[in-house]
């Protein structure tokens, strides 16, 4: 049974602390907030013990995960304390704010020998999965064109406002956008141009940006936005023009349109369908569990952590940093 010690106990704590519940071969057994009512919460249901701060955990808890469920601007001392600890840690996406703790924390990975995965979850998203799979077998020929996008209401729910304070986490174009970006990536590999326009609140904090990638010839669009109207549906998607087929995720589910004429809606069945009730803009542990199942399942394994390594979550955080300096900056003035 691998031992968990899980660090923020808020949004994606609950989310997390859910997923292990439900997987086998795995056990929280510490968990670290600030909050203590917070921590208090997880802690029930896991029959766990409880730290006051991450720190804490980290250099006290007898475990063999650290999962960091930190706002983002402190996920890096805390991957590089844990790293030191332990063999296996997860670091919640962005996974970092700039390119020195990126730097900081691959040479610490090196130093140290970690098994670092990243929450990039939508490479475990199961429409996402298809996608890429659909791309590599060359199913309907060569990518043409894509748009990807991923827009919500506002966020309310993080602890002292930090989600809405650029330093702290990069505003929603390193927060939400990174989502898209890092699977454009995964599945397209590095763009070779960029082009970006930002909408900015009264503060001059990113909202919403467009951006455009090239790759040679072809396009892809990639827009996030967090502050629609508190009712508007949380919508994230994609539509990609393959030579013999378009294939779109939007509100309908997946379809397939091809060329010569006709559409199918391919079937997808999830790995672990559960609701959940700890509120945000999910509905169920989708991709959450199968990113943490395979996190667990490849440690216990001794297998590398291929989908979704430190590296991978670094080159991601560094191409929305290129996004945000051609836009002026997460805030402007
Ligand atoms: N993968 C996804 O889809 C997804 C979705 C939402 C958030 N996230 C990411 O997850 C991370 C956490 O976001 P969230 O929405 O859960 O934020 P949150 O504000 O809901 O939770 C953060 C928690 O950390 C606690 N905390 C603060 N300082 C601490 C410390 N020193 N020690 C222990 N606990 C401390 C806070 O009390 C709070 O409970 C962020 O990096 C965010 O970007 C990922």
């Amino acid at each position: 049974m691998l031992k968990v010690g899980l660090i923020g106990c808020g949004f994606m704590g609950g989310m997390h602390s859910a997923c292990y519940k439900a997987i086998d071969g795995v056990e929280v057994v510490a968990v670290a907030d600030v909050r203590l009512e917070k921590a208090q919460e997880i802690a029930r249901v896991h029959n766990a013990e409880i730290y006051a701060t991450g720190m804490e955990l980290i250099e006290n808890a007898n475990v063999d995960i650290i999962d960091i469920c930190l706002p983002t601007y402190l996920h890096t001392e805390h991957a590089v304390a844990a790293m030191k600890k332990v063999k296996n840690v997860f670091i919640e996406k962005p996974v970092c704010l700039n390119e020195a703790e990126g730097e900081l924390l691959l040479k610490t990975q090196k130093e140290t020998g970690a098994n670092v995965q990243i929450g990039q979850v939508i490479r475990f998203w199961d429409e996402y999965v298809w996608l890429k799979e659909v791309f590599d077998k060359k199913e309907y020929g060569e990518v043409l064109s894509a748009a990807f996008c991923r827009l919500s209401s506002r966020p309310t729910w993080a602890w002292d406002n930090w989600l809405h304070t650029a330093d702290k986490s990069g505003s929603m174009a390193l927060d939400l956008h990174v989502h898209d970006v890092d699977f454009m990536r995964y599945m397209l590999g590095e763009p070779d141009g960029l082009t970006s326009t930002a909408v900015r609140n009264a503060d001059g904090v990113i909202e919403q940006i467009f951006t455009t990638y090239t790759y040679g010839g072809k396009a892809v669009s990639v827009e996030g936005c967090w502050d629609y109207p508190a009712d508007f549906p949380f919508t994230a998607g994609f539509r990609v023009k393959f030579e013999k087929a378009t294939v779109v995720l939007d509100a309908g589910g997946l379809a397939v349109y091809f060329v010569d004429g006709g559409s199918f809606k391919p079937e997808i069945k999830p790995a672990f369908e559960a609701d959940n009730d700890i509120g945000g803009n999910l509905s169920s542990l989708g991709g959450y569990y199968n990113e943490l199942k395979y996190f667990v399942d490849n440690i216990a394994e001794g297998k590398a952590l291929e989908v979704a390594p430190l590296c991978e979550g670094v080159k991601s955080v560094n191409l929305i940093l290129k996004e945000i300096a051609f836009v002026g900056g997460a805030q402007k003035k």
